[in-house]
């Protein structure tokens, strides 16, 4: 019987981490404290509404009263910190909001952990530990060859990566000054279910459903490490379990494509399976972004050397898997496009 604090869990990995999560213990409870922003959508956890596994809470990971009455209710075992501002090219356009949410967001519930897990002789409650759900941008862009370790040293390019390395060294300093027992993972790009329609996939897999163009940036020959979302949350679990105090875990897919491939395999899936007019046609090529990171790719080897994880789905099965699900589930992608999904969370937690 354990308790965790998830934030961040009405979105893309946070949501696909409580359905794994409930699917995959019995005695844990999962409190799920997110803000609700554009990207937080309570469609995502239907299937959790009625289990009392699953507590809801709507609120910001800034707001240092509500996490002190929280971890005073529930007192959390673990916090697992998903809740970020989390797109690339909204970060360009507005960082403030990152610095907030990703670098101060993190600083709080630090705070507010430390203060209910140490003890008057400086120990931690057992088993407690803070996990930080932080993402391979961190390390920078690759250039052809090689891979980021968890040696590689930190290197952000974009206001996103940079608020995410800037929170990754506030956690790893709480190790260290306050002996908070922590782990940092982090991931290469995910895909899967419930993926918020601004990220590379499920944007071209909408386009492409629709006969709307779908933008390609620069040359498209980007490079990104694809990881299926579900291996991802059983890798935060394995690391949960098992990750030593202190360590950081990267955790990659072992599927490197360059963009345009994506891009090509999504119209060609698409075409097959829904709409036959979607063609190579709609790629439109269009101005590059911003300091655009040319290469991600992980070495996994330690999470796998320690903990026995490496990723179960292909890639070839992995967006088969992704495009027949928006296909399945096209009034999740809709209700998302046309905004409608707010109304459903005003109902359900507003205004009653
Ligand atoms: P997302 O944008 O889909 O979801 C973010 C969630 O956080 C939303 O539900 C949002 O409402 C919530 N949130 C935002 N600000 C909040 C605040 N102040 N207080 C409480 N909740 C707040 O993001 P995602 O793709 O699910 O990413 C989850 C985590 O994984 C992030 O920390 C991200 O940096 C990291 N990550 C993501 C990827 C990826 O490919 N998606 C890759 C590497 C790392
Ligand atoms: P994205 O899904 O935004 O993830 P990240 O920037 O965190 O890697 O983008 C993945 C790649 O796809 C990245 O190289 C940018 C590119 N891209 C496009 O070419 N067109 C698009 O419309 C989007 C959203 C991304």
């Amino acid at each position: 019987m354990n308790t965790i604090l998830v934030t961040g869990g009405a979105g893309f990995i946070g949501s696909n981490f409580i359905l794994y999560m409930l699917d995959n213990t019995d005695g844990t409870t999962l409190v799920n404290l997110d803000k609700l922003t554009y990207a937080g959508n309570l469609a995502n956890l239907r299937a959790a509404e009625q289990n009392p596994r699953h507590v809801f809470v709507q609120g910001d990971i800034c707001d240092a009263a509500l996490l002190a009455q929280l971890f005073g209710q529930y007192q959390f075992d673990a916090v697992v910190n998903f809740a970020a501002e989390s797109h690339v090219d909204r970060s360009i356009e507005n960082p403030g909001i990152f610095a907030q949410t990703n670098v101060q967001g993190t600083l709080a519930l630090l705070a507010a952990a430390r203060a209910a897990w140490e003890g008057p002789d400086g120990a931690y409650k057992p088993g407690a530990k803070f996990l930080q759900v932080s993402t391979d941008e961190v390390y920078g862009s690759l250039g052809p060859a090689g891979y980021f370790t968890e040696q590689t040293p930190l290197a952000p390019r974009s206001p996103y990566s940079a608020s995410k390395a800037a929170a990754d060294l506030f956690v790893a300093a709480w190790a260290d000054t306050y002996g908070m027992p922590v782990n940092i993972t982090r991931c290469s790009n995910n895909y899967g279910p419930y993926q918020f329609p601004e990220k590379l996939i499920p944007l071209m897999i909408h386009n492409a459903c629709n006969n709307i163009e779908l933008p390609v940036y620069g040359d498209g020959l980007n490079v990104r490490d694809w990881l299926y979302v579900e291996d991802h949350c059983r890798a935060i679990h394995l690391v949960l379990q098992g990750g030593r105090p202190g360590e950081v875990y990267n955790i990659g897919g072992h599927n490197e494509r360059t963009n345009i491939d994506i891009v090509k395999t999504v119209i060609r899936l698409v075409g097959e399976m829904a709409n036959p007019a979607a063609s190579d046609a709609l790629i439109r090529y269009v101005t590059d972004r911003k300091g655009h990171d040319r290469r991600y790719a992980i070495d996994p080897a330690k999470i796998d050397a320690e903990l026995s994880w490496h990723p179960a789905v292909s890639f070839d099965e992995g967006i088969v898997r992704t495009v027949r699900w928006y296909l399945d589930n096209a009034e999740w992608l809709q209700s998302v496009t046309s905004g409608a999904y707010r109304e459903y969370y005003n109902k359900m937690y507003n205004n009653r």
